[in-house]
């Protein structure tokens, strides 16, 4: 009986799976893999960093500041002067839009006959109409810009304009300055 050698044509069509053990390992295998597949897609997106997954969405500084609340408060040490800016950077950022141009009549930076007068009257009567403002000149003072940044300015545009300011005194060392003066 030769057909006897032969394996059975509908074992084949059965199941590839034909003794307990490789029960177990088939029914194993489909659960642990997919976890592991799970593990590895988790830590690839998450974890990838700059060269993984192509985004540094997930680094330390992109979480910190998707986490900031709305706002910050930047605290500036206004008695040194290293921290202040200088007269021009002031210049620069809230008094050129007028005083560049001459918008609204305002003196020229430069133009010495237009401040003559002006610087005439003094550094405080200028300090005072920049604090206060005068015409159309809005006052200055408030925001983040110190009342010491804003002489600093006045000082430069009226030094740009002839006068012979000295810098002012930062306030911590006007302050030192004034408790080391002899009695
Ligand atoms: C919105 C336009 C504008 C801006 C911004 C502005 N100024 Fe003026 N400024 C004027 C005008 C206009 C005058 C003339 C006011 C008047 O005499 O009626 C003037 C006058 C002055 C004077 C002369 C004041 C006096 O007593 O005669 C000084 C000093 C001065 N500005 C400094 C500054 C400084 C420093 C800043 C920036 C911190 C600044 N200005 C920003 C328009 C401006």
């Amino acid at each position: 009986m030769s057909d006897a050698q032969q394996p059975d044509p509908h074992d084949d069509h059965a199941s590839l799976i034909r003794t307990p053990k490789q029960l177990i390992v088939v029914v194993v295998a489909s659960f642990v893999l997919p976890v592991i597949i799970i593990i590895l897609l988790v830590n690839f997106v998450a974890f990838g960093g700059k060269k993984g997954a192509g985004s540094d969405g997930m680094s330390e500084e992109a979480v910190a500041r998707r986490l900031q609340p709305v706002g910050t408060v930047e605290l500036r040490d206004v008695s040194t002067p290293a921290a202040a800016r200088t007269g021009e950077q002031v210049y620069q950022a809230q008094c050129a839009a007028c005083h560049a141009t001459g918008a609204a009549n305002a003196p020229k930076l430069g133009d010495a006959a237009a401040w003559a007068p002006r610087v005439a009257t003094g550094f405080e009567a200028l300090l005072a109409s920049v604090l206060n403002g005068k015409g159309a000149m809005p006052k200055q003072s408030g925001g983040d810009t110190t009342d010491h940044e804003l002489a600093r300015a006045v000082v430069y545009v009226a030094n740009q304009g002839g006068a012979k300011f000295a810098e002012p005194a930062a306030p911590a060392a006007a302050a030192s300055a004034a408790a080391s003066a002899p009695k």
